[in-house]
């Protein structure tokens, strides 16, 4: 394993090749958006690009441990094209596409101000490609055998869902709608752990859950369900300290904080002034970095040497809150 808490000064896809597999918990990284920045590769041709994001996105995957989560941060210029990328990685399920509104929207070409940024959020959730509907009918036979008369019994005591009452007077649960007795819904590493300890499975749908971390669980299964997926906050990072693209610390952050325990190893492969390394610090988890310019490495190895150790003010970094509709700084919220 690579010496933790350093920045190498190297090409990711370089760096990469000497991480195991299923070795980091936390990937996070804010890839050049070829729109022409003074880096490398954000100036190449779409192709080619895409090409290259292919290559450093499988090797990321490849060194994920199962369990782990993988942000993405993007422009809108190619998330739907990078999107169809994961979706050829059959282990990685997309569990939030996140807009970020960075407020200071730039206003080009008399068209809207281009204000948000969008991050792409996956679990690397190892749940083998099976026949779904073959799937749906197994656990229904199943479901019947351990004395589940109805399905929502079962997913009570999954645990996984609430009751919730609704408007109409009914009552029904939570996210129970697409459950996968429908055979329409892929099943979450999260439910097939529940579905084996409820049902005797067959073979081919049991889980080796002694390759996930137990460290892992409270990560996976969701610290962050109470927050939604638009960010109204932070802003973009004002105090640039030699980046043009410097993310703020308070968005990396929240990031870290959901989706990692202390301690764990959090791998940023495009470093830039060392945002995803501070925050790390701050939050005593451990880094490996990846940047490919000397000079962005020395930025961020000052920022890093500059940086103590701050208490973590849970309010700042805590996932903003749904506010009713309003207006705010002249915008609608
Ligand atoms: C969008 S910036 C990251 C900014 C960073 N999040 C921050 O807050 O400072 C992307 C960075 O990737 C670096 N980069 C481009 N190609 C690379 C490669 N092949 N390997 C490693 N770093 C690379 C660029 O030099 C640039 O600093």
């Amino acid at each position: 394993m690579m010496e933790v808490n350093k920045i190498y000064n190297e090409d990711c896809l370089v760096g990469l090749k000497k991480l195991e597999d299923n070795s980091i918990d936390l990937i996070i990284t804010d890839p050049p958006y070829n729109i022409g920045k003074d880096f490398a590769n954000d100036s190449i041709d779409e192709e080619e690009y895409l090409k290259w994001c292919k290559n450093w996105i499988s090797e990321c995957v490849r060194v994920l441990k199962v369990g782990g989560a993988f942000y993405l941060t993007l422009g809108w210029q190619c998330v739907a094209e990078i999107k169809q990328i994961f979706n050829k990685e059959e282990f990685m399920r997309l569990k939030n596409w996140i807009i970020w509104y960075r407020f200071d929207g730039w206003k080009g070409d008399k068209g809207f101000a281009q204000s948000h940024e969008h991050i792409l959020y996956y679990i690397k959730d190892n749940v083998p490609p099976f026949d779904l509907t073959e799937f749906g009918k197994h656990i229904t036979e199943k479901r019947k055998e351990a004395g589940y008369k109805t399905v929502d019994k079962l997913m009570e005591d999954m645990g996984l869902y609430k009751l919730v009452n609704r408007k109409s007077g009914k009552s029904g649960y939570f996210s129970g709608a697409g459950f996968v007795e429908s055979g329409k819904k892929k099943p979450t590493l999260q439910e097939m752990v529940k579905l084996n300890k409820l049902l005797e499975l067959d073979k081919k749908y049991q889980i080796d859950i002694k390759s996930v971390d137990k460290k892992k669980y409270n990560v996976l299964f969701n610290k962050c369900d109470a927050c939604d997926d638009v960010w109204l906050n932070p802003k973009s990072e004002r105090k640039r300290l030699g980046h043009p693209t410097q993310k703020p610390t308070k968005l990396f952050k929240r990031i870290i904080t959901v989706s990692s325990n202390e301690g764990d190893i959090v791998l940023d492969i495009f470093m830039g002034s060392g945002t995803t390394a501070v925050s790390c610090k701050e939050l005593g988890r451990n880094f490996i970095g990846f940047e490919v310019s000397k000079d962005y490495c020395e930025i961020a190895k000052k920022r890093l040497e500059q940086n103590t150790l701050t208490k973590l003010n849970s309010e700042s970094i805590s996932p903003p809150k749904p506010k009713g509709m309003g207006i705010q700084d002249g915008r609608i919220i």
